[in-house]
């Protein structure tokens, strides 16, 4: 009899676990639960003030850097603008493994969603704030290719954009003379543009780099409002911050929490790609194949370098920032041969729409990215910071699956995803 009881008590417990078990597979430990409540959405901070722009959080600055992200205008031959590589419909980046403006680039457009957040630009950092990041591409041959001067007289000729501008910095000094200010003059490569701008007098190029300088200042002011909203993936950790358990019908399918699990435990992703925006905002070699060395191959070694001498860096004559205010660049690394070949962690926020991958674009789909952490192979510049994760071909899927959870819509009215009406204000 006493063995017929202790048999049916174990038997009931046997009965009692098996639930239990399958019931603890979909559980998350408290561990577990602090690390995805980091990579939640609403860990996400409000956005800090950037010292080095005073009219970052101006409403006033983001409608006129939202009209010039839009306007063609802004280009050496009227075809391109911000928006034509960084799409709002593409999550703000174009579909292209390497962009296209005037010309070809070699780096695939990252979107700029959330990027208001890092401290750093470019996929090598060579720039330590949004408004000195815009300045690039105007300039850049392949890109907008055109001229600080020629962009500062369309403000200073449009009535529009003089007065949106005038309300904000203040009165634009007379820049309509044509020999002190060419149209086409820049301290660049292009040998006729930098020609042109040797030629101007000290105090001309002063007055010009500040127009450009309250240009990028505009948009970086437009920018700072492109931030996520919650993706499927935060609408399951609300659920499961609020009750434990989950209630209802879970936001997430079997395969992507398993592919969650994967990403947050053995897969180590959370190493780099870890808070609310899924980067680390640091620079790392993952081993990408490289086609030919090139110096910008270098990616960090180069970018510290750059960002050090860049005039519209942080500590330059155009930031409004005092000097304890950039700490960032005051303290950037410099470790030489450690840096080579490594590249900011992109945010994977918003990842589903925004193939093809990596700095240089040379995977097109998430499962090949995938399939190039699962090798790690040795990297040809630099050392690798990736471990072959050996995944089996069913927990690689499960990870790509978890992935594409985090696309979610812009948290920002929807005026601002749009060209603005011309004249609308
Ligand atoms: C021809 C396509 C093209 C145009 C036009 C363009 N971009 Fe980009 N954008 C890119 C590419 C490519 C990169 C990465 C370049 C690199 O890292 O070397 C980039 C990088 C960026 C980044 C950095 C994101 C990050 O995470 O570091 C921001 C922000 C950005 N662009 C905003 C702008 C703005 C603002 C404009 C207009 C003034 C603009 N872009 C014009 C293609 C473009
Ligand atoms: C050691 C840091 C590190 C780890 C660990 C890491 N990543 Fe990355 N990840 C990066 C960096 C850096 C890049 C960009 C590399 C480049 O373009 O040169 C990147 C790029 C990506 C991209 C492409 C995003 C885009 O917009 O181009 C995806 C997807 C990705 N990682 C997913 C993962 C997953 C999933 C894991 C875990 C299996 C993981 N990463 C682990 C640093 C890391």
């Amino acid at each position: 009899m006493r063995r017929f009881v202790l048999t049916l008590a174990l038997a009931i417990t046997v009965i009692a676990l098996v639930p239990g078990e399958a019931r603890s597979g979909q559980t998350w430990s408290g561990k577990d639960t602090h690390i995805l409540r980091t990579l939640w959405i609403g860990s996400l901070p409000r956005l800090a003030k950037d010292p080095s722009n005073g009219v970052g959080d101006d409403p006033r600055a983001a409608t006129l850097g939202q009209r010039i992200f839009f306007d063609k205008q802004f280009s050496g031959n009227g075809t391109i603008a911000c928006a034509t590589c960084h799409q709002p419909d593409q999550g703000f980046a174009d579909g292209l493994p390497v962009a296209k403006g005037m010309g070809t680039t070699t780096r695939n457009t990252p979107t700029i969603i959330g990027t208001a957040h890092s401290p750093w630009f470019f996929w090598d950092g060579r720039t330590d704030s949004q408004w000195s990041q815009a300045l690039g591409p105007m300039e850049a041959p392949t890109e907008h290719g055109g001229a600080r001067t020629g962009f500062a007289k369309i403000v200073y000729a449009d009535p529009a954009y003089r007065r949106m501008y005038e309300e904000i910095f203040g009165s634009m000094p007379d820049i309509s003379d044509g020999k002190r200010f060419p149209v086409q003059a820049a301290p660049i490569d292009a040998a006729s543009s930098r020609a042109a701008w040797n030629a101007m007098a000290a105090a001309d190029h002063k007055t010009v780099n500040r127009i450009f300088a309250n240009i990028g200042k505009a948009i970086a002011a437009y920018e700072r409002l492109i931030m996520p909203g919650p993706s499927r993936f935060d609408k399951y950790v609300d659920t499961l911050l609020k009750g434990g358990d989950q209630p209802g019908k879970p936001t997430l399918s079997e395969a992507e929490i398993a592919g969650l699990r994967l990403f947050i435990g053995e897969g180590k992703c959370t190493q780099c790609h870890n808070g609310p925006l899924l980067t680390n905002n640091e620079f790392h070699n993952t081993g990408l194949s490289v086609k030919t060395k090139t110096p910008e191959d270098e990616g960090r070694a180069r970018g510290a370098l750059k960002v050090r001498k860049n005039p519209f860096n942080c500590l330059g004559a155009y930031s409004d920032a005092g000097d304890k205010d950039c700490a960032e660049l005051d303290f950037i690394k410099f470790e030489g041969a450690d840096l080579l070949a490594r590249f900011k962690t992109p945010t994977l926020r918003n990842v589903g729409l925004t193939a093809p991958y990596m700095h240089d674009g040379q995977f097109s789909s998430l499962g090949e990215v995938l399939a190039h952490y699962n090798q790690a192979p040795d990297a040809p510049i630099g050392k690798t910071d990736i471990l072959a994760l050996k995944f089996s071909p069913q927990q690689l899927d499960q990870l790509r699956q978890f992935l594409l959870s985090l696309d979610s819509p812009v948290n920002v009215s929807p005026e601002y995803l749009l060209a603005p009406k011309v004249g609308a204000r």
